[in-house]
C-alpha cells in the first residue's frame, strides 16, 4: 500500500506577515477556496492512507480543516528530517510495509499529480531507493534542493549528486548542466529510509524510535532539513520527473508566478492602487498603494507590513527570527 504522509507542521515564515506563529501558511489559502493543507489532502486522495504530520498547537485546526484523514503530531517541530523520521516510523508501525509518499502542503500543482506520484512509488518499491520527484528548472533558483541526474532506467533516473539550496552561481550551473529540482515530494519504503537515516544526524533519533522513546530521541536531536540531513549524503537515489506544473509557495514571489498579473505585471492579492509602479507583489488584508516603485513585495497584515526586494524574499525568515530576539 501507498501512506501519504502530509508535511504540515511548519509555520512559513518567509510568508510573514501573511504567517505568524499561530498561523501557518498550511491553513492559508492565496485567493483560492481551499487552503494549502486542504489542497495537498485532496491530491494525496489517491493513496491507500493519508495521514497529515503537525505539531500537537496545530491539531485542532487540522482536523476541523481536513476532518477525515489521521493526525499525527510530533514531539517537537525540528524541521522535516526529524519529522520524516518519525512519520516514517510511525507509518510502519500502523500500516506494515508499504511505500511512504511524503507530501509537502506548500506547493502550487496544476495536472496530474497522482501519476507521477505512482510512479515514483513504484520505483520506491521496485528499487528500494529513495526517490524525489524532479522538476525542470526554468531560473537558478537558490531556495530549492538540485538533483543531478545519472542513468536513465527509464521510469526513473539514478542520481550522481544531491545538493541542497546552492548559491546562486552553482545554481546557475546546474540550471546549465540539466539538472532537476527536487520538489521536496518523496517516495520511499519505511526500511529504505530508515536504513539512510541511522546513519547520519538523525540516527540517535531512529534509534530511540526503535525503543519506542520518541520524546528522549527528539531532546537531542537537531533541527536539520531531510534534504541536508539524509538526501545529500543517501547512496540510492533516484529522480522521477514531475508530468505536472509546479511551483513552491513558501515564498512571496511565488504569487507572481502563480497568479495573474494586472498590465504592469504586478501580483497582487486584496485591494491595491498601482501608479507607475511595476512588477511588485502586493499582498495585504487592507489596502495597499503603491507609486513610482519596481520589483518590490509588500505585504501587510494585522498591524504588520514587510517591503522587500522580490530577489530577498528567502530572508524573510531572518526578519522573523530577529523580531523574536524582541518579543
Ligand atoms: N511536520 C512538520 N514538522 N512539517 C514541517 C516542519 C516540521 O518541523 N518543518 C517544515 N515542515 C513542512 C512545511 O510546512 C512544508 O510543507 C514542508 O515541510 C517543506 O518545508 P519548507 O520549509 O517549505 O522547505 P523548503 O521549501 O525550504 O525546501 C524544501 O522544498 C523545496 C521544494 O519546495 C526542500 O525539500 C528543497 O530541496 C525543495 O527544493
Ligand atoms: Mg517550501
Amino acid at each position: 500500500p501507498i501512506a501519504a504522509v502530509v508535511l504540515a507542521g511548519g509555520t512559513g515564515t518567509r510568508l510573514y506577515p501573511a504567517t505568524r506563529s499561530d498561523r501557518p501558511k498550511q491553513f492559508l489559502s492565496f485567493g483560492d477556496e481551499q487552503s494549502m493543507l486542504e489542497a495537498t489532502v485532496e491530491r494525496a486522495g489517491f493513496a491507500d492512507e493519508v495521514y497529515v504530520l503537525t505539531r500537537p498547537a496545530f491539531r485542532d485546526d487540522v482536523e476541523t480543516l481536513v476532518p477525515d484523514v489521521a493526525v499525527l503530531t510530533e514531539p517537537e517541530p525540528k524541521d522535516t528530517g526529524p519529522a520524516l523520521a518519525y512519520a516514517t516510523h510511525r507509518v510502519r508501525e500502523e500500516v506494515g510495509p508499504c511505500v511512504v509518499l511524503a507530501l509537502p502542503s506548500d506547493h502550487h500543482i496544476e495536472g496530474d499529480f497522482a501519476s507521477t506520484a505512482r510512479r515514483a512509488c513504484r520505483v520506491a518499491a521496485d528499487t528500494g531507493r529513495l526517490v524525489t520527484i524532479g522538476v525542470e528548472p526554468d531560473r537558478p533558483a537558490t531556495g530549492y534542493g538540485y538533483v543531478e541526474p545519472g542513468d536513465d532506467r527509464g521510469a526513473y533516473f539514478e542520481v550522481e549528486s544531491f545538493t541542497e539550496k546552492p548559491g546562486r552561481e552553482r545554481a546557475e550551473r546546474y540550471l546549465d548542466d540539466g539538472y532537476y529540482w527536487n520538489s521536496g515530494t518523496f517516495a520511499w519504503t519505511p526500511e529504505a529510509f530508515l536504513d539512510a537515516a541511522a546513519d547520519t544526524e538523525l540516527g540517535p533519533l531512529v534509534a530511540a524510535l526503535d525503543d519506542g522513546e520518541p520524546e528522549q530521541g527528539y531532546e537531542t536531536v537537531p533541527s536539520i532539513s531531510v534534504d541536508y540531513a539524509v538526501m545529500e549524503s543517501a547512496a540510492d537515489i533516484a529522480v522521477v520527473p514531475a508530468d505536472y506544473e509546479w511551483d513552491d509557495l513558501g515564498t512571496w514571489d511565488a504569487l507572481a508566478r502563480v497568479f495573474e498579473t494586472d498590465a504592469d505585471g504586478n501580483a497582487a492579492l486584496g485591494d491595491y492602487l498601482a501608479l507607475e509602479a511595476a512588477d511588485n507583489v502586493i499582498a495585504s488584508d487592507g489596502h495597499v498603494s503603491a507609486v513610482g516603485v519596481e520589483d518590490l513585495v509588500i505585504a501587510s497584515f494585522d498591524d504588520r507590513t514587510l517591503v522587500a526586494d522580490r530577489d530577498a524574499v528567502q530572508r524573510v525568515r531572518d526578519v522573523v527570527e530577529q523580531l523574536k530576539t524582541r518579543e
